[in-house]
């Protein structure tokens, strides 16, 4: 069982090499649907989902990004966003809500991507995927089928486990 947990959790890798096909919907909406389960802090959930499938939109959201050019084959891009201003967790929330995502994504045998947004990267992309103004948007994620595979891994480092005390290792 536990093996199970860390092997789907190891599954996810940043895949960012797409074979152009279309994504079907219904694996779209499981994908918002695992993101959307994710825990917020009061339960504010303060995400919404921004799922661009057409494929010239596609390529210019991507472009818009230095380091998601890669982007440009997916099937979909979903950009998370939400109200930034004055919700103190917003990082937190958003960060939960696209690691299921990516997860969600993974489990389906799709690929994807977390590219970040901030400052002037978010406006830009901000500015070309259309979002309102007084939104801000949490990350770009190009999603696809895979035409690339990584091998999982868990990354698991001892030397950053304290047991008990913070000098202990
Ligand atoms: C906040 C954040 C921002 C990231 N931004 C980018 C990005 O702009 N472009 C990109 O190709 N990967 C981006 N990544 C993916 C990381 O490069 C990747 O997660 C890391 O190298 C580990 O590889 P893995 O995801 O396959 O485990 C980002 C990841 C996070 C969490």
């Amino acid at each position: 069982m536990a093996e199970r947990a860390l092997e789907f959790i190891a599954k996810r890798r940043s895949i960012r090499k797409f074979t152009g096909e279309a994504i079907p919907r219904d694996a779209l909406v499981t994908i918002l649907k695992a993101a959307m389960a994710a825990p917020s802090a009061n339960n504010a959930r303060p995400w919404e989902f921004l799922v661009v499938t057409d494929r010239a939109k596609i390529s210019a959201i991507c472009r818009a990004h230095p380091y998601a050019g890669f982007g440009v084959d997916a099937g979909a891009v979903i950009i998370p966003f939400g109200k930034k201003e004055g919700y103190k967790w917003f990082d937190q929330d958003m960060a939960a809500a696209t690691e299921n995502l990516l997860l969600a994504a993974a489990q389906l045998g799709l690929g994807a991507t977390w590219c970040g947004l901030h400052g002037e990267l978010e406006e830009r992309v901000h500015s070309v995927a259309g979002l309102p103004d007084d939104v801000f948007g949490f990350a770009l994620i190009p999603i696809g089928i895979p035409a690339e595979e990584k091998p999982p891994r868990t990354q698991y480092d001892e030397k950053r486990i304290h047991w008990e005390d913070c000098r202990s290792q």
